[in-house]
């Protein structure tokens, strides 16, 4: 099949003109002004915006986590995510401590396999680095193009590891080609703080935003990039949250250091002011939502450069399994859901309210997630020979968030009532049309899982 688009404005992280895309099978073959010919389908995409479609390098779908499940399967969540623009995610595989990585690997793709709308990829979470374990790193990478390695400094006993597992496994992951990922927040620090909290009886929502406070981040990613440092890796930190954090990277690229850096959309548009709701479990995520203050550090993060990608750590859980923690807020499952609204809150509160440009957009949410993670250029662009994923974007159009229309399987929003301007129209995926005003195109499994390469540290 042949796809012409016409007179869409196309923009990339570093280009903004008007041309039309010739898409034949799964890949973009032309890029010229004024194109005829017989295409088996033509879009008018006049007065459009094309981009490429989004890459969320942060999910959580159908993952056991907290003594339940994330409510969105493989199925809904990649499904919503496409609604939303986002053509690609990659999820996390949690390793069970005392089991091997390949065990974990079989039971994520139990659930993955033949089930995506959307294409993917997974990160594996190495929860219990051995002599056994170190084996797997270079199968993985070699094998399965697993090559990113997802470590928690947090949630003792589930699946932090402590620092001297931190640096073994960065030294072997950087030896056969990957990298490093982490969760930085001190652990430690906040389970002591959890129990002080809970033994003088304050249980609310609240108390999980004050039993991790900044310094808990912040002093996790500067002992994160220190270890870095002495192992001579590049290193990525997962949803980083506050100043004090970022100040800690900042440190770091004075010293030369490469740290890349990932922060999520809530983090930039939402503060703690929301845990003193009724409703505030609805919010209860880790890192939690911090000040005003640290927003505005996030955004200039962005444009100076040092923030890289905005994810979503999407983790939804209905209102119900919210309720596990109804009398004590170390109960309530952590996480939010956000996988389809990433793209569309970003552009309105970010690029339409003038924060970052629109090629800062199209960098933050697929160019870089491609490049950092090693799918560019086959995905993360729109050039010839690139994967045909693309979005057609209406600028001007205003809609309102619910979870009456979102498409994730979770039973509230955490955006309720937001108006947001611009809306996803179209989105191709791999040469074929998805998503077509809000209707599925495609079947279940049309989604691929995408090896990727090898890790460069030129990037
Ligand atoms: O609250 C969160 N972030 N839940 C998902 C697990 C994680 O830490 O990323
Ligand atoms: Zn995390
Ligand atoms: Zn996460």
């Amino acid at each position: 099949m042949s796809i012409l688009i016409q007179n869409g404005r196309i923009i990339t992280a570093s280009d903004d003109y008007i041309a039309d895309i010739l898409i034949e099978e799964d890949i973009i073959v032309a890029i010229a002004d004024g194109m005829e010919g017989d295409a088996d389908h033509k879009i008018d995409a006049s007065g459009k915006i094309i981009f490429p479609g989004g890459i969320d390098p942060h999910v959580h779908l159908d993952m056991p986590f907290m003594g339940t499940y994330s409510s969105d399967s493989h199925e809904t969540g990649t499904l919503a995510a496409l609604h939303g623009g986002t053509t690609m995610v990659i999820d996390f595989i949690l390793q069970t401590q005392g089991k091997s990585l390949h065990h974990a690997l079989e039971q994520w793709q139990g659930r993955s396999d033949g089930n995506c709308y959307g294409d993917y990829s997974f990160h594996m979470a190495v929860t219990d680095f051995n002599a056994d374990t170190r084996k797997e790193i270079v199968q993985l990478i070699e094998n399965e193009g697993i090559t990113t390695f997802k470590t928690f400094m947090a949630y003792k006993g589930a699946l932090m590891i402590d620092d001297g597992q931190m640096v073994d496994l960065m030294a072997e992951v950087e030896d056969k080609g990957g990298m490093v990922t982490v969760h930085a927040t001190n652990g430690d620090m906040i389970d002591h703080l959890i129990a002080k909290h809970r033994s003088g009886g304050k249980l609310s929502p609240l108390y999980h935003y004050l039993s991790q406070p900044e310094i808990t981040e912040s002093e996790a990613s500067g002992r994160f990039v220190d270890m870095a440092r002495y192992t001579d890796v590049p290193a990525y930190i997962v949803h980083l949250t506050c100043e004090g954090a970022l100040d800690q990277v900042r440190n770091a690229t004075k010293r030369n250091q490469k740290v890349f850096v990932e922060t999520c959309i809530q983090y930039l548009l939402l503060d703690a002011g929301l845990y003193e709701q009724e409703d505030g479990a609805k919010w209860v995520m880790s890192p939690p939502l911090r000040q005003p203050k640290d927003q505005e550090t996030l955004w200039a993060g962005i444009n100076q450069g040092l923030i890289q990608v905005v994810a979503t750590d999407h983790c939804p859980f209905n209102w119900d399994q919210k309720l596990m923690g109804k009398d004590d807020f170390s109960k309530i499952p952590n996480g939010h859901p956000a996988i389809e609204h990433r793209m569309e809150l970003l552009w309105s509160e970010g690029v339409e309210k003038g924060r970052i440009s629109a090629n800062k957009f199209v960098e933050v949410t697929s160019t870089n997630p491609a490049k950092i993670f090693g799918m560019h250029p086959r995905k993360g662009c729109i050039a010839v020979g690139s994967d045909a994923d693309l979005v057609i974007f209406d600028p001007n159009r205003q809609h309102t968030l619910s979870a009456e229309s979102h498409h994730m399987r979770v039973d509230y929003s955490a955006y309720e009532g937001w108006e947001v301007t611009g809306k996803v129209e179209t989105v191709i995926l791999r040469g074929e049309i998805a998503i077509d005003n809000g209707e599925v195109q495609i079947n279940k499994g049309y989604g691929q899982f995408i090896k990727r390469d090898k890790l460069s540290k030129m990037v």
